[in-house]
């Protein structure tokens, strides 16, 4: 049994991840070893059967001694520990959440139902840091990763929705008790069905302006409202989390010719962990729907397309439908008026699970199947 050493395991990708291993038999393949970098020799975590104390995560030769380490602890460990690891000859796979190495010429972005050969060819070619996508860039190619493959894809812009977890557990917190202060706001108002929409409106809009919502996460009311810029400035119009749809779509994707682009804005919406997307997409050739739909509905077992009808859509195409499950839901599939080579469609999916943890774990699983 290849020994398997987890960090990170206790954040909320790193929940995640332990829960689905859990629920996939995961652990009763590997012989798993838990880091923590605040509480070496306490208790681990619960996998239904006896761990041992938690190891140091800063433990170079406890790690060493590791054949595959799965990191979810984020990208300040990752700078930290994985160029010292490499530089004192540890050979094993790294799988990181974290995105410092992603775009390092030795990683391979992993998103396997999407990109399954270019990690074959990676594995081929020795390669040994297996990374995961952003989560909004491996939610737009788990819905569409099917029709670039097919060849028939220009050009994609996408225009997202992102929950608050994409940003974080306390940013999840905040978003709540921000509802929660909106809510009270106008609460005695709410109670009188004859009170004045306009009063209770004010009263909200004072609420976000004013202050009294916590904003010491996300710096901005979200509830009520939404926030239009995701990451870091760049400085040249984009934002960070903009930059990496072309940038890590392309690698994700590895198809031969020029990067196909893909651009677009991302905004922070106050749903919890689905990120959502509205795409245009420039098709190389006018395509019937019917068709389209077919290439979407084979591309891998977790898609669910929608029909673009009222009723399905508002049932099944939503966060609320969709979250806590690997459904990638895909619909509102039309033309739009530009012509029959222009694709509109909207997909949701659950960002800790396909835009986070799953492809990790699969990842494991197809190291510890060779
Ligand atoms: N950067 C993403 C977000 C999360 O803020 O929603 C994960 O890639």
């Amino acid at each position: 049994m290849r020994r398997v050493g987890l960090i990170g395991w206790r954040g909320m990708v790193g929940s995640v991840l332990v829960e689905r291993m859990r629920a996939e038999g995961d652990f009763a393949l590997i012989e798993p070893r838990f880091f923590s970098t605040s509480q070496p020799g306490a208790a681990g975590p619960d996998i239904g059967r006896a761990t041992g104390p938690l190891f140091d995560a800063e433990d170079f030769v406890a790690l060493a001694a590791c054949e595959i380490l799965i990191s979810c602890q984020g990208g300040d460990y990752t700078d930290a520990v994985h160029p010292k690891l490499r530089a004192a000859g540890w050979r094993g796979h790294w799988i990181d959440a974290a995105s410092p190495l992603r775009m390092k010429d030795d990683s391979v972005i992993i998103l396997d139902p999407v990109n399954r050969p270019v990690i074959e060819a990676g594995l081929a070619a020795g390669r040994r840091d297996w990374i995961g996508g952003n989560c909004t860039v491996s939610l737009m190619l788990m819905a569409f990763g099917s029709l670039f493959h097919a060849g028939l894809v220009e050009w994609v812009t996408t225009m997202s929705y992102q929950a608050a977890s994409g940003a974080g557990a306390q940013q999840m917190r905040e978003l709540l008790q921000q509802m929660g202060v909106l809510h009270g706001a106008a609460a005695d108002l709410l109670l009188d069905p004859a009170s004045a929409i306009l009063d209770i409106d004010r009263r909200a809009t004072a609420a976000m302006r004013d202050g009294s919502m916590s904003a010491e996460h996300f710096g901005y009311p979200l509830a009520g409202s939404l926030l239009p810029w995701i990451d870091r400035d760049l400085g040249n119009g984009y934002s960070r989390e903009e930059f990496k749809a072309g940038s890590e779509g392309n690698r994700i994707l590895g198809l031969p010719g020029p990067p196909v682009p893909i651009d677009g804005l991302c905004v922070r919406v106050g749903a919890m962990r689905c990120h959502s997307q509205a795409v245009t997409i420039k098709l190389t050739r006018a395509l019937p729907l019917a068709e389209v739909g077919e290439i979407l509905v084979h591309a891998h077992p977790w898609i669910r397309v929608v029909p673009n009808e009222r009723t399905a859509t508002l049932a099944r195409l939503t966060p609320t439908a969709v979250t806590g499950t690997l459904d990638i839901a895909v619909g509102r599939i039309r033309h739009l008026a530009m012509g029959g080579d222009y694709l509109t469609a909207f997909t949701v999916g659950d960002q800790l699970l396909w835009g986070a943890a799953e492809p990790l774990r699969r990842m494991l699983r197809l190291l510890i199947g060779r």
